[in-house]
């Protein structure tokens, strides 16, 4: 069992009608608040009205219009601007991931006098950032309950993930009914999202029975609530779950003792959303299904088994490699019965520039390190194979 640090400083407030806890939250962190929200899912669902009248005693600044895959040179550096230009005292953030992950890097950016970017890229260790608050409207990320964010700077085609500390939301909100409204699409997206997040952190060396029993226990959840929400929107059950599931899915809790897997599926997704634009969720899922294939050895074989037994109820009598191919089947049949894209073509990626992205993956994101190990060659291999 590897040594580890557990901690998470920010408070879930979870259920029904939780947002009349948002004065409160904001309360002691100022009265100067920037609202961040996207391209206008908050105010057809009401949402935006209600902040607005709950937050009647605060002064509110806007940025809107926050891209999926958030732009550094467009949204976070806007926010920035307005956050020094007002003295802002909090950012309030409602919406999806990418929301959050722009404000995130406002926050840090807002209390920095240089280049954001340079705190994004690490050059620079951020010593204070702006709180966070946010109301979260789609499951997927767990931004929400995380201290990264992810990044994209259109012009040379990078998506970076930045984590610090300092990033964690002070408050997050988490009321399911938000979610209703989340699209098919987004829907399947986030859950293959959110599934891939376990695994990224259950196929590795160590790993403890604690994890495995953690991460097997959400991924069954994560399936079955994202079917019933795909077929009920408004299912509260279903999308409280899928939500809850969803939030622990990104923040270490359920991989306590593992060893890290260094995140191959995600290094090589956020390329392809990079130089693509494309959404993240259906990336991975096209990825991943293709990366177990290209890793399935005798060395990682026992991970594929413990995945597909539990999971998949897959007889554990079979022969290994059986199980194995069966396990990997079952995983690209899931993504499929969600409703996912399951090829690069359909998501209007082809061949043109494989070669360019797995030159990207291998110079940038250290795979030749992961638990199983990435050259260039392996992640185009893969990359052709998704297509
Ligand atoms: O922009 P609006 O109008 O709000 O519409 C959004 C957007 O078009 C819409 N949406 C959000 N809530 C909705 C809704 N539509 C109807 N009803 C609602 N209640 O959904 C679309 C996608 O939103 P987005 O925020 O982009 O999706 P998601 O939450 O999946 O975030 C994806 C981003 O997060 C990054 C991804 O790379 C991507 O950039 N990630 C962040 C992580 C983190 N911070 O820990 C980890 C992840 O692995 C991931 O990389
Ligand atoms: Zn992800």
């Amino acid at each position: 069992m590897e040594n580890f640090i557990y901690h998470t400083p920010t408070k879930l407030i979870f259920g029904k009608d939780s947002v009349s806890k948002l004065p409160d939250a904001l309360r002691p962190l100022g009265k100067r608040i920037l609202l961040t929200y996207g391209g206008g899912s908050i105010k057809k669902i009401g949402l935006y009205d209600e902040v607005k009248h709950l937050l009647a005693d605060f002064e509110i600044f806007e940025l809107s219009g926050i891209e999926p895959n958030p732009k550094y040179t467009t949204s976070v550096l806007e926010g920035v601007r307005i956050c020094k230009e007002n003295r802002i005292d909090a950012v309030l953030a409602v919406g999806g991931g990418s929301v959050l992950d722009c404000s995130k890097a406002i926050c840090a950016g807002a209390l920095y006098d240089g280049e954001p970017w340079d705190l994004i890229t690490y050059k620079v260790k951020a010593k204070k950032a702006l709180p966070l608050v946010d109301i979260l409207t789609l499951a997927a990320t767990g931004s929400e309950y995380d201290c990264g964010c992810v990044i994209s700077r259109t012009e040379t085609n990078d998506k970076v993930g930045y984590i610090d500390e300092l990033l964690f939301p002070v408050v997050s909100i988490l009321d399911p009914r938000y979610t209703f409204s989340v699209s098919k699409k987004q829907t399947a997206a986030g859950a293959a999202d959110a599934i891939n997040h376990i695994m990224e952190q259950y196929f590795c060396a160590e790993h403890t029975d604690l994890a495995d029993g953690m991460c097997e226990a959400a991924v069954k959840s994560l399936i079955k609530n994202a079917k019933i929400a795909l077929k009920e929107p408004e299912n509260y059950d279903a999308r409280a779950e899928f939500m809850a599931d969803c939030s622990l899915a990104c923040n270490d809790i359920l991989s306590i003792g593992n060893s890290y897997s260094g995140w191959p599926c995600h290094a090589i997704e956020h390329a392809l959303s990079a130089y693509y634009d494309i959404t993240h969720g259906e990336g991975l899922a096209i990825i991943t299904p293709r990366w177990m294939k290209h890793i399935l050895s005798e060395k990682t074989m026992e991970r594929f088994i413990s995945f597909g037994t539990h999971i998949f109820g897959i007889d554990p009598s079979l022969p290994e490699q059986e199980i194995a191919e069966l396990t990997i089947a079952r995983t690209y049949e899931t993504f499929e019965s969600f409703g996912i894209p399951m090829h690069l073509r359909e998501v209007g990626i082809d061949e043109s520039r494989l070669g360019e992205m797995a030159h990207h993956i291998a110079v940038n994101e250290g795979l030749d390190k992961a638990w199983a190990p990435l050259s260039e060659e392996d992640i185009l291999d893969i990359l052709k194979a998704s297509l």
